[in-house]
């Protein structure tokens, strides 16, 4: 038992409540992973605690934290208690509609804390053990947002573009370490995201319903890819090949379209 226990390795999801996150979390219990699961909703996180549990028998902890706060990853280290982490899923985001100048401060602040801030410290706390181990995965949820700039959920587009380039440039720099890190870059995916994207108070639902993947079939192919050690993975065909729009037009017309698609997609 003890032996089982020493060998059994840990993973570390944030946003693990629902949507890809959840998925994530289901994969790792799957194959064997003992998990921290951190989520803001507490009551969510509860209920994936218990779906996953009745399929498989993971050793579970919850941390109920909003990593959209100031040191919320030295928190989450210090909570984990020199715990080894094998995995690191920085999968928590959101998005927000509507022009840079007219949306709320506080609501972008807290975004590029959670997708900026947040993702990169708490990748820096756990690399370092991964780096002396010699082993380990991270695996960052960006989006097919970060291929070019998106009007209307600039900051969006931006963060997620951070999460890309900061991805490639350390995945580069541990070559050779054992340590991988893996990029995923979803496009358009059946989760609550879409129902929380918003323009200040007000929830603005995707209306273009073509080319939207089911969760568990992307969190499948991002996994999949982490397990590879894969850099940067984009889930379909189509997104494929919207990621290289920037390289067959313009950076200043695939810019017009992103925001010809934002309008039509949520405008009311
Ligand atoms: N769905 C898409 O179309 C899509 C496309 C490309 C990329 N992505 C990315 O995929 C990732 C996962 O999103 P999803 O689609 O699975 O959405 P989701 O179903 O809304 O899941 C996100 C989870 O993160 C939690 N969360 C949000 N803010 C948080 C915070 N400050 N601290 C801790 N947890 C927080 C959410 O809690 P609440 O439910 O309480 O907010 C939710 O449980 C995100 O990074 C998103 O940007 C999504």
């Amino acid at each position: 038992m003890n032996l089982i226990k020493e060998i059994q390795k840990t993973a570390l999801v944030t946003g693990a409540a629902s949507g890809l996150g959840f998925e994530l979390a289901m994969l790792l219990a799957r194959d064997g992973y003992q998990l921290v699961l951190v989520d803001v909703n507490d009551k969510k996180l509860q209920k994936a605690k218990e779906d996953i549990l009745s399929l498989y028998s993971s050793e579970i902890q919850l941390m109920h934290k909003d990593l959209s706060q100031q040191n919320v990853a030295e928190e989450i280290f210090q909570a984990i208690e020199g715990k080894r982490i094998d995995v690191l899923v920085n999968n928590a985001g959101f998005g927000i509609y509507g022009t840079f100048h007219e949306t709320n401060w506080e609501r972008q602040a807290e975004m590029l804390n959670l997708h900026v801030i947040t993702t990169t410290h708490l990748t820096k706390l756990v690399l370092k053990g991964m780096v002396v181990r010699g082993h380990g995965k991270i695996l960052n949820i960006s989006s097919l947002a970060a291929f070019q700039p998106g009007p209307l959920m600039s900051l969006y587009y931006a963060s997620k573009a951070y999460i890309l380039s900061f991805s490639e440039a350390i995945a580069n720099e541990l070559k050779d370490t054992g340590v991988t890190v893996t990029c995923l870059c979803p496009g358009q995916t059946k989760t609550c995201f879409q129902d929380v994207v918003t323009n200040g108070s007000k929830a603005s639902e995707n209306k273009i319903k073509f080319n939207i993947a089911c969760p568990k079939a992307v969190a499948e192919y991002g996994y999949e890819a982490m397990r590879k050690g894969k850099i940067v993975a984009i889930p379909g065909n189509i997104n494929k090949l919207l990621s290289k729009l920037p390289r067959f037009v313009s950076r200043r017309t695939a810019t017009a379209v992103i925001r010809r698609i934002q309008e039509k997609n949520r405008e009311v």
